[in-house]
């Protein structure tokens, strides 16, 4: 069986190269990237690297002949994803793929979290085909929270607006390995998985993680919207990524990253990582 997978130099994409290649052959790995040299070291591993950006309709026909099974990893340029994966899907359906999986955002389809749209416009795209197809419905990964603990590192404490909303966030490495077993398995899958950590934590319980792991006292600054907004901006935060905090945690407060149905760790058949774990390895 052979098993692509786009956005393969980016940080999940990686991951999941890294997952596959200790469960079946390079050989059987096609990593599709827009930049060769970036991946260089997948290609010293054996991995069939195939240039294809998400723009260029015939070189992803190219890149997905032969597939059987893609994992379509979201792009990271907001506003342009949804014609890009259209053209990955429609490749995929060209080239007679078996299986895409397609990582999504947390119940997509009611979810108000910014980046909630264009993964719901490519959910109903994939709807509209023939193409047999997974959500990997991916919650908050635990790395979001590294300039969490920069910042409580200068100024003690977690802005947040947040309320008492819980995050059930999961390392990155936890999501790519689920999605490797996805590509690799030959047991019935369900068609929507909603991803999340086993653990979800309130903003007090990230202050206390933080405190822990920089051995110095961090608490919590909760404020309004419109405070935290303002905070951010005299910060010097561009305004987009303001607008990106502030309604995250508008749909944290709405309970929308409490993901714990468990359909991660039964994915990967252990306990997910603490988000301790993945911090404290990172400092
Ligand atoms: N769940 C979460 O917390 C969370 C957080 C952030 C992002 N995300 C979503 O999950 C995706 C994967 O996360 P990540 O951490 O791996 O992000 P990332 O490191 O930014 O990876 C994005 C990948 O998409 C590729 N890409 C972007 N535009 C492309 C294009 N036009 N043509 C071909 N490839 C293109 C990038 O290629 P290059 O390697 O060449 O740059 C990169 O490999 C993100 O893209 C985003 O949609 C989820």
């Amino acid at each position: 069986m052979t098993i692509a997978v786009t956005g393969a130099t980016g940080q999940l994409g990686s991951l999941v190269i890294d997952s596959l290649l200790e469960k079946v052959p390079a050989s059987d790995v096609v990593a599709v990237v827009r930049d060769a040299v970036k991946a260089q070291s997948l290609t010293d591993r054996g991995v069939d690297v195939r240039v294809a950006p998400y723009d260029d309709r015939a070189a992803l026909d190219l890149a997905l002949a032969g597939v059987d099974r893609v994992l379509l990893v979201s792009g990271n340029e907001m506003g342009q994803r949804v014609a890009q994966h259209r053209n990955v899907i429609d490749a995929a359906v060209a080239q007679g793929v078996q299986l895409l999986a397609y990582t999504s955002a947390p119940a997509a389809g009611v979810s108000t979290l910014p980046v909630a749209p264009e993964h719901l416009a490519t959910e109903e795209y994939l709807a509209t085909t023939d193409l047999d197809h997974v959500l990997l419905r991916n919650g908050w990964y635990h790395e979001n929270y590294l300039p969490a603990l920069e910042a409580a590192r200068s100024t003690g404490s977690v802005l947040t607006s947040a309320g008492n909303g819980k995050v059930a966030s999961a390392a990155r490495a936890d999501f790519a390995e689920g999605a490797a077993v996805v590509l690799t398995t030959d047991e019935p899958l369900k068609p929507v998985y909603e991803l999340g950590g086993d653990v979800a934590w309130t903003q007090s319980e990230l202050a206390a993680t933080l405190s822990d792991l920089l051995d110095t006292p961090v608490t919590v600054a909760e404020v309004e919207p419109e405070q935290q907004s303002a905070i951010l901006t005299e910060a010097g935060v561009p305004p987009m990524w303001v607008d990106f905090t502030v309604a995250t945690d508008a749909s944290i407060r709405n309970g929308e990253l409490e993901v714990t149905g468990g359909d991660l760790s039964a994915l990967i058949g252990r306990p997910t990582t603490p988000l301790a774990a993945t911090l404290r390895s990172a400092l």
